[in-house]
């Protein structure tokens, strides 16, 4: 599958990645999960999203099984994980990285961010994500559901290392991010991770669904495949679905690797049209 760089540190993003919120971590669901991850993988989606705050840690145990005996290599895959707000200050976020990364199993973080913004001091956030970088614990530091003036203050705290990547809430119902954040993120060359691309379980019904699905017939193409490839169409943008499913992962898979042409694009633009929001969007 295709990948995207991210400025600063080389890694290599698959265009659609693996959510795992709300993942089973437990019970024969907890398999379940692990095999459509490892399939995942196998199809090229490497790129396997997590959190401190998924299950209270449960998630990144199962990411932890999944490299243990899941079959697959700590180097078949690329972790990104989340600090939550409330422990963002310096010492926290070293504290938290240290927790996931036991979960985890793993000696390194590909991706970290702070999960939204919160009270602690952006700068301290900043200082302690750039020290796990300099320690060789974190490859690639960035934020999640930052608008453009958070992204700004951000970035204004980094002293050494690029803020990479900016992970936020991007589907068809949901496109407000087209107007200011990702030209904003295109413009610093910040990667645009969106999260929810089936809006949760909120994937269009009706008259909606029917666009998607007559598009996708000329190329052999589900509706799912057609929404993971329009919200991936831009260099800037990758998505990360979420799935416990072998044959939805097989499915999603699919979103990648071929192109929608301009009147297909635009015919999706007509049916799910760019709203503007005062303020981003999030779950
Ligand atoms: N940074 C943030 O604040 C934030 C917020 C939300 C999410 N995220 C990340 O983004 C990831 C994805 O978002 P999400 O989990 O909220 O929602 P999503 O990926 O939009 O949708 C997940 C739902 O879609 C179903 N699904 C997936 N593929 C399917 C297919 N081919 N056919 C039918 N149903 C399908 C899944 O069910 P099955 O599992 O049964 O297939 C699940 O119920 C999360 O897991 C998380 O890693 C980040």
């Amino acid at each position: 599958m295709e990948t995207r760089s991210l400025v600063g540190s080389g890694v290599q993003l698959s265009v659609l990645g693996q959510g795992t919120w709300q993942i089973s971590a437990r019970g024969a669901a907890a398999d379940e999960a692990i095999e459509a991850l490892r399939r995942g993988i196998e199809l090229g989606m490497t790129h396997i999203d997590t959190a401190e705050m998924y299950g209270n840690g449960d998630a990144e145990k199962l990411v932890g099984r999944l490299l243990r005996d899941g079959g697959v290599r700590r180097d078949q895959v690329i972790l990104a994980s989340k600090v939550l707000p409330q422990n963002a200050s310096y010492g926290g976020t070293l504290e938290a990285c240290d927790r996931s990364l036991r979960r985890l199993g793993t000696d390194v973080l590909d991706l970290y961010m702070l999960h939204w913004p919160g009270s602690h001091p952006i700068a301290e956030t900043m200082r302690a994500l750039e020290k796990l970088v300099d320690d060789g614990r974190v490859r690639a530091l960035g934020v999640s559901n930052f608008d453009v003036e958070e992204l700004e203050a951000a970035r204004g705290a980094l002293r050494h290392h690029p803020l990479a990547f900016n992970q936020v809430l991007y589907h068809l119902q949901e496109r407000s991010i087209e107007l200011n954040l990702i030209p904003h993120c295109e413009k610093h060359g910040i990667l645009v991770v969106g999260y929810s691309p089936f809006g949760q379980d909120r994937f269009p019904t009706g008259p909606k669904l029917r666009v998607l699905e007559e598009i996708g017939k000329s190329q052999e193409k589900t509706a799912r495949q057609v929404a993971l490839n329009f919200l991936t169409r831009k260099p800037i943008t990758v998505s990360i679905p979420k799935s416990q499913k072998q044959g939805h992962t097989e499915e999603n898979s699919g979103g990648a690797g071929w192109r929608l042409d301009d009147d297909e694009v635009q015919a999706i633009d007509r049916a799910f049209p760019l709203r503007v929001r005062r303020e981003l969007p999030m779950l």
